[in-house]
């Protein structure tokens, strides 16, 4: 099939060389040529795992077409919308690229080929697109809806391998032509589970509802966490207990600095605009964003109070290593470490940070003379009085650790481990005051 998606981000792109991998023909529109020109010689404008060789591949088998030109959309069966929907300062969702890129489409496609909406938005946007399609005298366009619940990182895999996928369409063969797309991977994956939707909004609210629930069941961790530190219960312990309980699942459980992304902040502030739209009250998600951001704060107090039982923390260099919001992504939207390195740097510390693929990203969010962006984990720990450990990178726990107590400053060196990565016993044994928070 002849596909289309608008958008080249972390949703566009992926989508993109995945459905150009089991066989069709995309279309992938983005309006910047300097994005356009950067994916036709197959360097990738995101990180992901894997991303760069199946972009590769996937222009060497002519599988894919960039353009920043509408018109190429031409003959499409399906276009996707894959454009940003960020928070607007008032928390709902920005809607104006999606509403533009129909404006781009209408004049080009045909009745017959599908709008299928892939970003996520409120609930009620899709019914807001058919009337606005109506308005145009387009309302026998095809339209549709098929959110993706990717995770970064690991998007590609999630992409391929689903447990679950999610359409909508008012239109009888509208979820039979989204079911076609996904075909090829709908037959290596013989047990996932399809759900069409019979109105726009169950599809939508169940975005929602699964991005919530799970920025809801680590949030919950995490408040847990705290009182497992204050009260000397073993999280490791209890995760694997609680985790056995098939009702809650053994996923999600892993406490950590704070949730962070693109998706869980703007998704669960939200849910909760929906839900004052529709006079429905939403206080447990609302709740879940507060705590989280409180979780951040809690994060940093702990940090600059243990050390301060030993120190004075002002003047003092603290190494971190990660700054993206989670590992396998270079993104760095909402994570943790924003927070809790401004936490450190206003009490007049200097910072050392290191992340794999999050430095430059992070530098554009963060960028302050005490902050010192390195390019290994090493030269971030040079003459460090601590290290604060905040994205679960695989490369953190098979470090040297005599080689970081050497390369620390040469007093009492002190590690804080918020993902519960690090060999600890090791820096025990070279002489660290150690400090894990969660497992
Ligand atoms: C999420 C959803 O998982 C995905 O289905 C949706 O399509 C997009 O939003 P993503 O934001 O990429 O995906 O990352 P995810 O792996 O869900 O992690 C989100 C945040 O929760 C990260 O900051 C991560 O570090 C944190 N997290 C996740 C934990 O702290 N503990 C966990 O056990 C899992």
């Amino acid at each position: 099939m002849k596909i289309g998606i608008i958008g080249t981000g972390y949703v566009g792109l992926v989508s993109t060389v995945c459905f150009a991998s089991v066989g069709h023909t995309l279309v992938s529109i983005d309006r910047r040529d300097i994005i356009v020109d950067s994916l036709t010689r197959g360097i990738p404008t995101i990180y992901e795992e894997n991303m760069e060789s199946m972009l590769q591949n996937t222009i060497a088998s002519k599988s894919i077409t960039f353009s920043s030109d509408f018109n190429a959309l031409k003959d499409c069966e399906v276009v996707f919308l894959a454009v940003g929907t960020p928070s607007l300062p008032n928390g709902h969702a920005d809607l104006s690229q999606v509403f533009s890129a129909i404006d781009s489409l209408l004049p080009i496609v045909s009745l017959q080929t599908m709008i299928a909406v892939r970003s996520t938005v409120p609930v009620g946007t899709i019914s807001r697109i058919r009337n606005y399609l109506a308005s145009q005298g387009k309302q026998a366009q095809m339209l549709g809806f098929c959110p993706e619940f990717l995770r970064e990182g690991v998007a590609i895999s999630d992409f391929l391998n689903p447990s679950y996928l999610v359409f909508a369409s008012e239109q009888k063969e509208g979820c039979l032509l989204l079911q076609k797309v996904y075909q090829p991977i709908i037959d290596k994956n013989p047990e996932v589970k399809i759900v069409c939707c019979t109105t726009y909004e169950t599809a939508e609210l169940t975005k929602y509802t699964i991005n919530s629930f799970l920025a809801t069941k680590i949030t919950f961790m995490n408040q847990i966490a705290q009182l497992a530190q204050s009260s000397g219960a073993d999280m490791s312990q209890l995760i694997s207990a609680i985790g056995a309980d098939r009702r809650i699942g053994d996923m999600f459980l892993t406490p950590g600095p704070g949730f962070g992304g693109s998706c869980f902040p703007k998704d669960t502030l939200s849910l909760v605009k929906c839900g004052i739209s529709y006079g429905v009250d939403m206080s447990v998600v609302e709740a879940v964003n507060h705590a989280n951001e409180r979780h951040k704060e809690y994060v940093a107090s702990w940090i600059l109070e243990e050390l301060e039982k030993h120190v004075y923390v002002e003047g003092k260099t603290i190494a971190v290593w990660g700054l993206t919001f989670k590992a396998g992504t270079d993104d760095v939207r909402d994570s943790a470490a924003i927070k809790i390195i401004r936490s450190l740097l206003i009490r007049n510390i200097k910072v050392r940070a290191y992340d794999p693929k999050g430095n430059q990203n992070f530098q554009q969010q963060v960028g302050t003379p005490n902050l010192v962006l390195c390019s290994t984990p090493i030269e971030a720990i040079i003459n460090a009085d601590a290290l604060v450990v905040l994205t679960e990178w695989p490369e953190f726990s098979k470090v040297d650790v005599s080689l970081v107590k050497s390369s620390m400053n040469g007093t009492q060196p002190f590690v804080f481990d918020t993902r519960g990565i690090l060999p600890l016993q090791d820096f025990k044994q070279q002489g660290f005051i150690t400090y894990k928070f969660g497992i």
